[in-house]
């Protein structure tokens, strides 16, 4: 069963709560959460504060991806204020077992992530210890931008070398993810799609979710 995580980025800042509300009604499974430190990414977005707030008001699985360098400083603390989930970058540490097992410790799910230059094979070694993997189908930074379509090779790599082992994760594909595009990325072994621009910004954002789903 495909799961969709919208990415709240691509929503209206001045009205989260009920942005939230308005896509948990649609039916979605998750919800998306970019954290970006300004050095990892070119970009600042949002941090512990803001989740917690929201935390109070939704009860879908909170979907945190942590776009910022040496994660393990911050795993307690996105774990106290709410997330379900925790996605780190391959890239952003040297102790990346560390970090899995910071997040595992706080009774949290685990996700690595990697970038679209980044070789599918170094994830190899994290299969069957985190419960996602996420490839990035755009440069990490930024909402609204186009898919790589050589990113599904990734996505195709990671589904191949799970079956290989018998484990059985989640794969997510995040960035540029449409209605146009979503079936391709699925095919090559995705089941969690993060779409921002595409359900945010989408004239139907209920239609859409459900569109979505019906993949
Ligand atoms: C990019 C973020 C994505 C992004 C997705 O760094 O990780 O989650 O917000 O937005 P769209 O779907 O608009 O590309
Ligand atoms: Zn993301």
């Amino acid at each position: 069963m495909i799961k969709l995580s919208p990415s709240l980025l691509a929503s209206d800042f001045s009205q989260l709560g009920n942005e939230i509300l308005k896509i948990e009604k649609a039916g979605c499974d998750m919800l998306h959460l970019d954290v970006m430190d300004g050095f990892f990414v070119p970009n600042i977005s949002f941090g512990m504060p803001v989740i917690s707030s929201l935390r109070k008001i939704s009860s879908l699985i909170f979907d945190v991806h942590l776009m910022i360098n040496d994660p393990v400083r911050y795993i307690d603390k996105f774990a106290a204020c709410g997330a379900d989930i925790i996605t780190f970058h391959y890239e952003s540490c040297n102790n990346q077992y560390e970090v899995i097992e910071k997040i595992k410790s706080c009774g949290k799910k685990a996700g690595i992530a990697i970038k679209p230059s980044t070789p599918a094979f170094v994830l190899e070694p994290f299969i069957g210890k985190t419960d996602m993997i996420l490839i990035m189908t755009v440069e990490p930074g930024f909402g609204g931008q186009k898919l790589i379509p050589d990113t599904l090779s990734s996505v195709k790599q990671v589904s191949e070398m799970a079956k290989a082992r018998g484990v059985s994760l989640d794969i997510q594909v995040d960035g540029g993810i449409n209605l146009q595009n979503a079936a391709s990325a699925v095919q090559n072994g995705a089941n969690v799609l993060v779409a921002g621009s595409a359900v945010f910004g989408a004239a139907d954002v209920e239609s859409a979710i459900k569109s979505f789903k019906s993949l």
